[in-house]
């Protein structure tokens, strides 16, 4: 895909707020400004990134060497998560929020690996995501995976939407890996994240990591200035205790609100690893 939108527009599908089954023509990808979903996948050493996306992801990692490193901490932690989630947690249903460009160990295929039957239902705005809705479809025969093309500003959108693969009257899993940062205060985040808790019953989990400004902090001020001029998403990142605010009436497990590296790391290299990230993992009683 690199440097090629041309293509792209040409055999691209979109599927909107609906499962993507229901295809019409796409609106284009915008190759000339970076988008995040590209930015991270550039990080994480993937190929559907374009010249904006790789400059922008250049000048982040001048201003803060270890983002590649910390965005690799990050999807190790969700894989963790997971395991954790529909493993000892015995969840079976996922509402994967910012989903990303497709890479390994994505939700579904942790969580079928775990228990085929895992119901998994991805969101995000981005129209490279959307493009790979097909790849993420690849559901075990037992569970089910969907996709819908919506904001996370919408809650409302993405409960309608949602409700129409999983069962909102068993627990589901909200994961908000690595996208809150891109909701400012005046979308509110905080009321967003409740609404979309507050439409979930007891035994519902939330689990979020979030880019830090008290971890590295020079180094995150000046790579959040750098990604706010060159990236399309601006980003909002923020300390322990605001990010603590997002669990605000549930109940994190082990080991509370940590850097994502430290959140039950399999390993001594990963608990090791960079990462500028607040993460954690709530149920809701
Ligand atoms: C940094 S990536 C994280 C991807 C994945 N969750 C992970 O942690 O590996 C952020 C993702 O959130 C999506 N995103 C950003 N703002 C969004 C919004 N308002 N609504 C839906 N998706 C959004 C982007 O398109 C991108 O795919």
């Amino acid at each position: 895909m690199r440097g090629n939108g041309l293509r792209w527009r040409q055999c691209t599908r979109r599927w909107e707020r609906k499962p993507v089954m229901a295809a019409e023509w796409s609106t284009p990808i915008d190759t000339n400004v970076a988008h995040v979903a590209r930015v991270y996948d550039y990080w994480l050493g993937g190929k559907d990134n374009f010249a904006a996306d790789r400059a922008a992801g250049d000048h982040a990692i001048a201003a803060f060497p270890d983002i590649p490193r910390s965005a690799q901490s990050n999807r190790a932690y969700q894989a963790r998560v997971v395991r954790f989630l529909a493993g000892d947690a015995g969840v079976r249903q996922f509402l994967d929020i910012g989903t990303g460009i497709p890479t390994a160990n994505h939700t579904h295929q942790v969580a079928q690996s775990v228990a085929p039957e895992c119901r998994v239902v991805y969101v995000d705005n981005d129209p490279v995501v959307l493009a790979h809705a097909r790849a993420l479809l690849t559901s075990s025969p037992e569970g089910t995976t969907r996709y819908i093309d919506a904001d996370a500003r919408q809650p409302a959108v993405i409960l309608d939407g949602a409700a129409q693969a999983l069962d909102f009257g068993r627990p589901v899993a909200v994961m908000l890996m690595a996208i809150l940062q891109h909701l400012a205060g005046e979308h509110d985040p905080y009321a967003i994240v409740a609404e979309l808790m507050g439409g979930l019953p007891s035994g519902s989990y939330l689990a979020l990591s979030h880019p830090a400004s008290d971890i590295d902090a020079e180094g995150m001020i000046k790579m959040a200035a750098v990604l706010n001029r060159m990236m399309a998403e601006k980003v909002t990142f923020r300390s322990r205790d605001e990010v603590a605010g997002f669990f605000t009436g549930l109940e994190l497990v082990e080991p509370g609100l940590v850097q994502a590296s430290k959140w039950r790391p399999d390993t001594e290299a990963e608990a090791a690893s960079p990462a500028a990230l607040w993460a954690g993992v709530a149920r809701k009683g």
